[in-house]
This record gives C-alpha cells, sequence and structure tokens, in this order.
C-alpha cells in the first residue's frame, strides 16, 4: 500500500482525504491518503522525513504552497509561473518534484464539468493572491480574448499584468476603476471567508455570464449570492475545481485518472 497526505494548517477542514479515499475505491489503486497539521516551521522537517520514510506523496495547502516550490528540485510550468505547488512526489532518482493542480483543476471544471468555453472570452478575475497567481497561466493558456485583474491592492494586480502581460493582454484595476462587462467573472479573493464580495456592479456581468467562485461552502458563498441575485446566467462555486485538481494529482502520482462525477455529486449533497 502506498502512503499519501495532505498537509497545511489549519486541516481539519479538508475533504482531501475523502476525495482520495474514494478515488482509490472507483479506481481499485491500493493508497492510504490521511492529513496532518503541519506548522510552517516544521513544514520541511515534515516533508523530507515523510519521503524518507517511503511516503508516495502529499498534497500541500495554505499556508505552505510557497514553501512547497522551494523545498522541491524540478517544478512544473504551472507551479513554475504560479510560484507555489500543492503536490509533491519523487522521480526515479529520488528527487521531490512539485507540480500545482489548481489551475488544470479549474479548468477542467469549467470545461468539462461545466461545458463553458474560455477561449474568446472576455475574463474579469476577481483577486491578486495566491488563488489567483494559482490559475492565472493555466487561464491564458485557454487563450481568452482578454484578461482583467480587479484587486483591493492594485499593485498586486499590476505585478500579475507586468509578469504576463507579454504573453497576452491584461488589464490591471481596482474595483472602484473596473469599467465594462465581461463574460466570465472567477472570485479568487478570500472575501468569502468573512461573507463579503468584492465591490463589483451589476453592470459588470454581460448577458449570459459565467461566475465563478473558487471558493465553497456548504450553503451558497456571498460571491454565488452575489451573482445569483444581479442576474449571472450561470453561477458555480469551486466544489468541482477542487475535486478536479485532487483528480490530476491522482492521475500524476498514480497514472490513472480518476472518474469525478459521482463524488462531486456526493459532496455537493
Ligand atoms: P489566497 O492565497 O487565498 O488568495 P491571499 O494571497 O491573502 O490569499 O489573497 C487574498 C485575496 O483576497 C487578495 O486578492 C486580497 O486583496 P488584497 O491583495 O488587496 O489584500 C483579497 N481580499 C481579502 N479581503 C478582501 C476584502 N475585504 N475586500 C476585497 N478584497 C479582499
Amino acid at each position: 500500500m502506498s502512503l499519501y497526505a495532505v498537509i497545511g494548517d489549519p486541516i481539519s477542514h479538508s475533504k482531501s482525504p475523502l476525495i482520495h479515499s474514494d478515488f482509490a475505491a472507483e479506481t481499485g489503486e491500493d493508497i492510504k491518503y490521511v492529513a496532518h497539521k503541519v506548522s510552517s516551521e516544521n513544514f520541511d522537517d515534515f516533508v523530507n522525513e515523510f519521503f524518507e520514510k517511503g511516503g508516495s506523496g502529499l498534497n500541500v495547502t495554505l499556508p505552505h504552497k510557497q514553501r512547497a516550490c522551494k523545498i522541491a528540485k524540478h517544478l512544473d510550468s504551472v507551479s513554475k509561473s504560479a510560484e507555489a505547488a500543492n503536490t509533491l512526489y519523487l522521480n526515479g532518482d529520488g528527487e521531490i518534484c512539485a507540480a500545482n493542480t489548481d489551475g488544470p483543476g479549474l479548468i477542467a471544471d469549467i470545461k468539462l464539468n461545466k461545458n463553458t468555453q474560455i477561449k474568446g472570452k472576455d475574463l474579469l478575475l476577481l483577486g491578486a493572491g495566491g488563488a489567483i497567481r494559482g490559475a492565472l497561466i493555466s487561464l491564458i493558456d485557454e487563450e481568452p480574448a482578454s484578461i482583467t485583474i480587479a484587486n483591493r491592492t492594485v499593485s498586486k494586480a499590476e505585478a500579475l499584468r507586468q509578469k504576463f502581460d507579454k504573453v497576452l493582454k491584461i488589464n490591471a484595476c481596482s474595483y472602484q476603476n473596473l469599467e465594462g462587462d465581461f463574460d466570465l467573472i472567477i472570485n479568487g479573493t478570500s472575501t468569502g471567508l468573512i461573507d463579503d464580495v468584492p465591490a463589483l456592479r451589476a453592470s459588470n456581468l454581460r448577458k449570459g455570464s459565467f461566475c465563478y467562485d473558487m471558493y465553497y461552502s456548504s450553503g451558497d458563498t456571498a460571491f454565488v449570492c452575489w451573482a445569483k441575485a444581479n442576474g449571472a446566467a450561470h453561477v458555480f462555486d469551486g466544489l468541482g475545481m477542487l475535486v478536479e485538481q485532487a483528480a490530476e494529482s491522482f492521475f500524476l502520482w498514480r497514472g490513472v485518472r480518476p472518474n469525478t462525477e459521482e463524488i462531486i455529486k456526493k459532496l455537493a449533497g
């Protein structure tokens, strides 16, 4: 049996053990997947010891996603660009490798589960923290017509604009200066934690618009409520992304792609 774990602080809320146990049952893979609370001071020691003792792979969640990149010898293109990783494993030479499956998980959920194309769309991203940084290169790869990043602290949106503007034209602004309407609006702010939403206007929603909250909760998130109340045509929270990023990690580790439909339905309750 191969051992996997998710590490973070806090960690008790994590649904990853449940998701990966379901994947294992569904694919017949012989794995054990547990959760460990690991503080920032203990991160390096824990990771090194985990792999030295024969552990096969780790998922890394807040607040360690940047550290996960630093401890790895090899980074995949998404984690390199995001400077954050959520998946660790060893290569054939026993060296730690890092990958970021958050971006691919978001894209898979939007395109495959929600049947929505990103190519050619005008995209509005809310926030410029870890969640948006993790998803940005994957979204750019989908070739939207434009990307606008709105953030409370404009300098953080501006830094992302400067980093990626060579690849695709990106606009950066505050919520006050946000103009125009958009096909796809993705919330990557942490405002949901305080049951709040970024200061958007209903006029930012284009007819037929698609609103996606990268976060989820058992009831509707504040952003999901806002989008529904303001007439967005399609509104989703990040539960599908959570399951899809887990599926991408499982595939990297095991070479087997689990079916995600049933577990998404089960978790949505
Ligand atoms: P995460 O890793 O979850 O993205 P983060 O890196 O701290 O966490 O980023 C949180 C994001 O939510 C940021 O874009 C933050 O805006 P600032 O860069 O201005 O801090 C945004 N955010 C948090 N609280 C907010 C609030 N009350 N209103 C608007 N944006 C908020």
